[in-house]
């Protein structure tokens, strides 16, 4: 995928506001919190078009993949942790973490084919992320690569309606200058915005209520996740990350995580961070509650807008049903 951003100048509205259509974007998505998922805990989820099962080893290693037991068919969900393995609550038919069947209950000799598709998954600031494709084309969004002690609070966003919007129309907002003016009170000017083949970043500069001036470095990762670094006047840091993730019938799921290395103010700092972004999530629901998506009209303020109406037009994507049948190797968490 590349992204021209010469060419990406347009007013242009039909086929750059469209449904992804069957399947989803190839990003990292946030399946849950890490504390939600036990060792020795499975958890089913449904993610995309899909579901995945979620489970950790006895070792503290949490893994995915597809919830179908090649045997029968079984949501392997509604089976459990046997050592690192998860076993079928059917017949007893169990799975190591690279999706192969490592052991039939009855001692029957394991077909070739009894494998199952796995998923990579990282565990980054109490989150568990889940890449909906092959191979990982970018990084997981974090602060894990931050050195020295960092405060952390991650925690899905209770919101005030639900959501059946495609994760990218959410991410959509952080190049939607208007609304940041109209919506949520926020002026950023026009940013410049700096292109990559799976992202973007630019510099924002408001205030809100909440916490007062801010000076974010903010990146866009895939279609789903945006990340801000905020350095302070006394040389600490305040950062977060809001990312989506589609959930079938529940709608699309908001997770953020807020953090800061100015341990002394630690927990002043989470509080307000978690409460802006809580408000500024919410802010939006009324419209993407609400909202169709399929027509628009762009017009000259749009401009950074259109750019990412043909990035994420152009952007990757795999349905369940892809996934299972693809034969390049998974990368797995070891
Ligand atoms: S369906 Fe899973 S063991 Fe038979
Ligand atoms: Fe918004």
């Amino acid at each position: 995928m590349s992204v021209d951003q010469e060419a990406l100048v347009s007013t242009e509205g039909a086929g750059l506001y469209q449904s992804v259509g069957a399947g989803h974007h190839t990003c990292w998505y946030p399946v849950g919190l890490s504390s939600d998922l036990a060792a020795g805990q499975v958890r089913g989820i449904d993610l995309c078009d899909g579901r995945i099962v979620l489970f950790r080893g006895e070792d503290g290693v949490a893994r995915a993949m597809l919830p179908y037991c090649a045997h029968m068919g079984a949501d392997l969900s509604v089976g459990d942790v046997v050592g690192n393995d998860i076993r079928c609550a059917f017949h007893h038919w169990q799975y190591g973490g690279d999706g192969r069947c490592t052991k039939i209950a009855t001692g029957d000799r394991i077909p070739g084919a009894a494998v199952v598709r796995t998923l990579p998954i990282e565990e980054h600031d109490g989150l568990l992320w889940v890449w909906w494709g092959d191979t990982p084309a970018y990084e997981v969004p974090s602060f894990s690569s931050f050195e020295g002690e960092w405060a952390v609070r991650t925690f899905e966003v209770p919101l005030t309606a639900a959501v059946h919007v495609e994760p990218w129309v959410f991410a959509a907002n952080v190049m939607d200058f208007q609304h940041l003016k109209s919506l949520h009170n926020v002026d950023v000017g026009n940013p410049d915005v700096e292109w990559n083949d799976w992202g973007a970043a630019m510099k924002w500069s408001f205030s809100r209520p909440e916490v007062g001036e801010i000076n974010w470095d903010i990146e866009l990762f895939g279609t789903n996740s945006v990340r801000s670094v905020q350095p302070q006047a006394d040389g600490t840091i305040i950062g977060h990350i809001a990312t989506t993730v589609p959930m079938g019938e529940q709608g699309t799921k908001v997770f953020v995580v807020v953090v800061t290395n100015d341990l002394a103010n630690a927990e002043t700092i989470l509080e307000h961070q978690a409460q802006m972004h809580t408000n500024i999530a919410n802010e939006d629901m009324d419209v993407l509650s609400t909202i169709r998506v399929g027509k628009a009209n762009f017009t000259s303020s749009d401009k950074k807008l259109v750019q990412y109406m043909r990035y994420q037009r152009d952007y990757p994507k795999a349905t369940m049903d892809e996934l299972e049948r693809g034969a390049t190797p998974v990368a797995m968490r070891t």
